[in-house]
């Protein structure tokens, strides 16, 4: 049986370079497209050092529709997987037309070639934002789209919606089966310390901020409020090991491959979105999984468990709360784990001992 060749958008990004090396071991043959606009291209080279194996390489960015078009006519690809994309919540505020232009326009651009290359399987790389700040956790994925909380999840609504309007015409000769994993809160690295979450520019999420304070690059850790509504008065996220987040990817490319799930399903069990006219899809080619814990766990909480695994005191401040946040949020995982058979396997122990391992490396800490 020939090697399944799988095109990995964002490949060399944090959660991408995880799940490549993820694919590589399942056996897979991996192509990587990266605009390196939030990554650098020493990845692929720590990737291939992990993996032992080779994989090929294209540097450009998804709005290039020919250069894009170019790497789809040298491979037959089995698969896609898209992470490429900007995901600063608060740097979409900035840019909003960046933003669409980059991760919406970008995804039309992807979803065009793999339509004229009838590739048959995709797994889009979405994120527990486009519950918005009405749903109530656990959050489950038969909840609708809330109204998204910032431009960066707008993209991600609207990138998950045009993936399932292709998937649910019937009309082309190859139909599109595709998943799209919602990620909570990715942490962690690859325990070889060759891979990890950049800290070097300011970073916007909160470990990879606890850790920089840890090695002295930055002074002191913002707690961005401690009055909401949760045991300790500080946000509850879902944290996730990003090596979990990865093994979820291979788990939903299994998934598509395999015939027996592309019978007759009740589509509005499967997608909140089916309406009353879309009731004639009996094939449900679209699906949609959260990957998180179901534990969530606050920012104080975080840090105490970082200072007792690092030994290093994390000195902070409450400040304001940051517009935009939510009190908390954590997933029902019971989807992701009945028809994906994936189960969580790190705990927040090993999520922070590794991201540390890589940190402490890659950050050294600041003498001066
Ligand atoms: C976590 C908690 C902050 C920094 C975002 C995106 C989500 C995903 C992950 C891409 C919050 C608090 C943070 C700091 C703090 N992105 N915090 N001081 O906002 O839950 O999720 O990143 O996939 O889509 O929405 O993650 O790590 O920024 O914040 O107190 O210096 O830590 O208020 O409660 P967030 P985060």
């Amino acid at each position: 049986m020939s090697t399944k060749v799988v095109l990995v958008t964002g490949g060399t990004g944090y959660v991408g370079s995880h799940t490549v090396v993820s694919l590589l071991e399942a056996g897979y043959e991996v192509v990587i497209v990266d605009n390196l606009s939030n990554s650098s291209h020493d990845v692929v080279a720590r990737i291939e050092s992990i993996s032992q194996r080779a994989v090929t390489f294209y540097q450009l960015d998804l709005c290039d529709a020919a250069a894009l078009q170019t790497v789809f006519d040298q491979h037959q690809f089995h698969a896609v997987l898209h992470f490429a994309g900007l995901k600063s919540v608060a740097e979409s505020v900035q840019v909003p037309m960046e933003y669409y232009r980059n991760n919406v326009v970008g995804s039309i651009q992807l979803l065009s070639c793999i339509e004229q290359h009838a590739v048959p399987y995709l797994i889009f790389s979405s994120s527990a934002t486009v519950y918005g700040a009405q749903a109530i956790p656990p959050y489950s994925e038969e909840l609708p789209f809330g109204e998204p909380t910032s431009p960066y999840g707008a993209t991600k609504q609207a990138v998950e919606r045009l993936i399932h309007a292709q998937c649910a015409r019937t009309s082309t000769a190859t139909t599109l089966a595709a998943v799209s994993l919602r990620y909570f809160n990715p942490i962690g690295a690859h325990p070889s310390g060759l891979l990890g979450e950049l800290a070097a520019e300011q970073p916007n999420n909160l470990l990879p901020i606890m850790l920089n304070v840890a090695t002295g690059h930055q002074p002191e850790l913002a707690v961005y409020g401690d009055q909401y509504a949760t045991p300790d008065g500080t946000c509850r996220r879902d944290y996730v090991h990003v090596m979990d987040v990865a093994a979820g990817h291979v788990k939903a490319l299994s998934y598509l491959e395999c015939p027996t799930i592309h019978k007759t399903e009740n589509v509005r069990a499967i997608d909140p979105y089916c309406h009353q006219q879309d009731q004639h899809l009996h094939r449900s080619q679209y699906h949609i999984f959260n990957l998180g814990t179901g534990s969530p766990r606050s920012v104080l909480e975080l840090v105490r468990h970082a200072e007792q695994i690092i030994n290093i005191s994390i000195p902070f401040t409450i400040k304001a709360a940051r517009t935009g946040d939510l009190a908390e949020f954590w997933a029902d995982t019971h989807k992701a784990q009945a028809q994906l058979n994936w189960h969580p396997q790190y705990d927040i122990v090993e999520m922070i001992t590794d991201a540390w391992r890589w940190h402490a490396v890659q950050y050294p800490p600041n003498t001066d």
